[in-house]
């Protein structure tokens, strides 16, 4: 079963790596999919944040990364993905991922939307914390993968 796990990772946090490696071993292929979005100004770049991903995630031997533009579940078809698989961290995230996976399987019926229970540790982390911290000066280290804390620095 591949599942492709959709975000715009800006950056990468432990939170979303977690949600990796825990996907990798439920499901034969993830496929982490970093959205071109144009109506956003992210802090990387696409290929930036590819890279972020791509440098952490070595370990892992049946994760592809790629991006994409348009419909996730357009892309989710393209690649003959069976899951979504997604994060959810808090109360407040239900409502949201909620609604996002009753739409996506209004667009693609056989789509199934897998959530993750992220590790209590990350439960408060969000990429725009980790930048806010970092934009005042603050620590990250504890909070995303080395590679990019030094890219955040
Ligand atoms: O990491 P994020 O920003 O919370 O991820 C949100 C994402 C990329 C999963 C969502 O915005 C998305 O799927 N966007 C692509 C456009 C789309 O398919 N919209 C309809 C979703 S219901």
């Amino acid at each position: 079963m591949i599942a492709v796990y959709p975000g715009s990772f800006d950056p990468i946090t432990l939170g979303h790596l977690d949600v990796i490696e825990r996907g990798c071993r439920l499901f034969e292929q993830v496929i982490v999919a970093v959205l071109i979005n144009p109506l956003k100004t992210p802090l990387f770049t696409v290929q930036q944040r590819i890279e972020q991903i791509r440098c952490c995630t070595q370990h892992l031997t049946n994760l592809e990364i790629d991006s994409f533009d348009g419909l996730t579940v357009t892309y989710v078809k393209n690649r003959q993905a069976q899951v979504l698989l997604r994060g959810l961290r808090v109360l407040s995230d239900f409502e949201y991922e909620l609604q996002m996976a009753h739409t996506n399987k209004s667009l693609l019926p056989q789509i199934e939307t897998v959530f993750l229970a992220t590790s209590n540790e990350y439960s408060f982390l969000s990429s725009s914390l980790v930048k806010e911290i970092a934009k005042l000066g603050g620590p990250v280290s504890h909070l995303v993968p080395k590679n990019v804390a030094l890219d955040l620095e």
